[in-house]
């Protein structure tokens, strides 16, 4: 093996990874190319040369510094030809793929249709990502959520209102269940989980009628539609209620220690499993102990317990 390319989506903690592969490849004297845009640009060659110097200072930046894009593109076959074509023209022995479930998946695509031999690196604030406990960059999106939920909750507790929070995850419920429990919050609304509003609302005028004054609810973005949570229960509690959308100041951000850590390990072990001709694989960590997982498997829905969490936010509520 004497090329490897990295390809990457966005979020905290990925500029890290792409620094602890090229600088671990340099170690091996192998070349590195970056792939811009994703596999956009993979399609369309855009391609650049890594070396130890262009990775200096991105420690501690979030996004990627290789841009990225959502390809719907490769999905078709004579766009992944032009892929394909682009692997071989630029002599890329090995590709690191840096990203949750829809750049795993062009992964997995690569090494059974083409053979091409890849490796993944989990990558998503969304935590999605199958038999993986935690992905790069869902450590950081939830301490920026929690951020500014601390800072909602001053203003909930001086005004006595009802805040209503939307945070990411579209068809999973991670950012918002960690942030309502590490936040203190009153209820959380997961895609993973049925909810009755009836019930949500009866529970604040009970509440309320006992003297309590405030309420800060997590939304998850797939669940429900927020103004529609907050008109609800002014409407049943008589109660003042705002709404505050956190969006994308989620997926930006410095890295946590913990994303810059897991970045380091997990950049390092792909170029080492890569060279060891290992192929199909998302790279992670379990137990504290790096591991390999078929990207067969790591692209399946993720089955989680939500129950436990949210069993624990409704008793310290
Ligand atoms: O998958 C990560 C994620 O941030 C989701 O939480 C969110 O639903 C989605 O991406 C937003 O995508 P976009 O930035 O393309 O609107």
């Amino acid at each position: 093996m004497k090329k490897i390319a990295i390809l990457t989506r966005d979020c905290a903690g990925v500029n890290a990874a792409i620094r602890s592969i090229v600088r671990t490849a340099c170690k091996y004297k192998l070349k590195v190319l970056g792939v811009l845009r994703e596999y956009d640009g993979l399609i369309d060659n855009q391609i650049i040369t890594l070396d130890r110097g262009s990775v200096s200072g991105i420690i501690n930046t979030g996004g990627t510094i290789l841009k990225t894009a959502r390809s719907e593109r490769f999905f078709i076959e004579s766009e992944q030809k032009k892929a394909i074509q682009n692997i071989k023209n630029n002599n890329i022995d090995g590709l690191i793929v840096i990203g949750g479930d829809g750049s795993l998946r062009g992964a997995h695509v690569l090494a059974t249709k083409y053979n091409i031999p890849v490796v993944g690196i989990p990558a998503t604030i969304d935590n999605d990502v199958n038999s993986v406990d935690l992905a790069i960059g869902a450590d950081t999106a939830v301490n920026v959520a929690l951020d500014a939920l601390d800072k909602i909750r001053d203003t909930a507790t001086s005004l006595e209102r009802i805040f209503v929070v939307e945070v990411m995850g579209r068809e999973c419920g991670y950012i918002a269940l960690n942030v309502a429990l590490a936040g203190g919050c009153e209820e959380v609304l997961i895609p993973e989980k049925t909810f009755d509003i009836d019930t949500m609302c009866e529970e604040i005028k009970t509440g309320s009628s006992k003297g309590k004054e405030s309420w800060i609810i997590i939304v998850a973005e797939g669940k429900a539609k927020e103004h529609d949570i907050a008109n609800i229960i002014t409407e049943k509690t008589n109660l003042e209620t705002r709404v505050v959308v956190l969006g994308h100041i989620q997926r930006g951000g410095h890295p946590t220690s913990v994303d810059r850590v897991m970045a380091a390990r997990l950049g390092n072990y792909a170029v080492n499993v890569l060279r060891d001709s290992v192929t199909d694989r998302c790279v992670s960590l379990k137990d504290g102990k790096l591991v390999t997982i078929p990207l067969e498997v790591a692209v399946q829905p993720k089955k989680t317990d939500v129950n436990t969490y949210y069993k624990l936010i409704k008793i310290l509520t």
